[in-house]
């Protein structure tokens, strides 16, 4: 069987980038990326998508009162692509309740940060601010608090003499590109089962 993959995403597309490698060069067997959906037009993310040969759709969030009529839209392109996994790539919104009760732990969210410390935008510059020594990144299950759900995997990453923000985010970046397409692995192969906020490998 066939996991189906909906990508939502923002931006530049880097991490929606290493599921499709990792599909494509076998590393995640029986799982086929339907469709990549951004709240922001002309990304290089769906650009990603197109060359790629899937389908690529831009869903205005401005067009809608709410949230909820929003994702209402999300919700029927997932059902019309029979959606089984979300995952959100650099995707910079809070999901709304009812998308995460339809696919309750079946969104996937990738941080630039050890959660639970420096949730939200620019994990990677709060945690460097904050003078850490150790950051990294984390994948977890979505629920309806902010980059609050269980905890998949996480990578850390040290930071360096000399480091900026930028040459640490690149280096988090090179960690994300990894541990996204394990959990996309882990999670089509049937080995994550969620016992409470604990994320048990099978
Ligand atoms: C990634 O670093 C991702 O962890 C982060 O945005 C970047 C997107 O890069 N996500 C968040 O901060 C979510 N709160 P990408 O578009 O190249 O994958």
């Amino acid at each position: 069987m066939t996991t189906n993959i909906a990508v939502l995403v923002s931006g530049r597309g880097s991490n929606l980038q290493s599921v499709i490698d990792n599909i494509e060069n076998g590393y995640i067997q029986n799982a086929a990326i339907k469709v990549v959906i951004s709240d922001v037009e002309d990304t290089y993310a769906l650009e990603r998508a197109r060359n790629h040969g899937i389908s690529a759709i831009f869903i205005d969030p401005s067009d809608f009162s709410n949230k909820q009529d929003y994702e209402k839209d999300i919700l029927e392109v997932l059902k019309d692509n029979d959606v089984d996994l979300i995952l959100l790539a650099g995707y910079m919104r809070i999901v709304g309740k009812n998308l995460i009760a339809a696919y309750r732990n079946r969104i996937i969210n990738i941080h630039p940060a050890l959660l639970p410390s420096f949730k939200g935008l620019h994990g990677q510059q709060q945690a460097f601010d904050y003078g850490v020594k150790i950051s990294g990144c984390t994948v977890h299950f979505v629920d309806e608090g902010m980059d609050t759900g269980p905890i998949i995997l996480q990578k850390c990453v040290p930071v360096l003499e000399g480091d900026t923000a930028d040459s640490l985010s690149a280096r988090i970046l090179e960690q994300e590109h990894k541990i996204l397409p394990e959990a996309v692995k882990l999670f089509v192969e049937g080995k994550l089962k969620v016992e409470g906020r604990i994320v048990v490998r099978t």
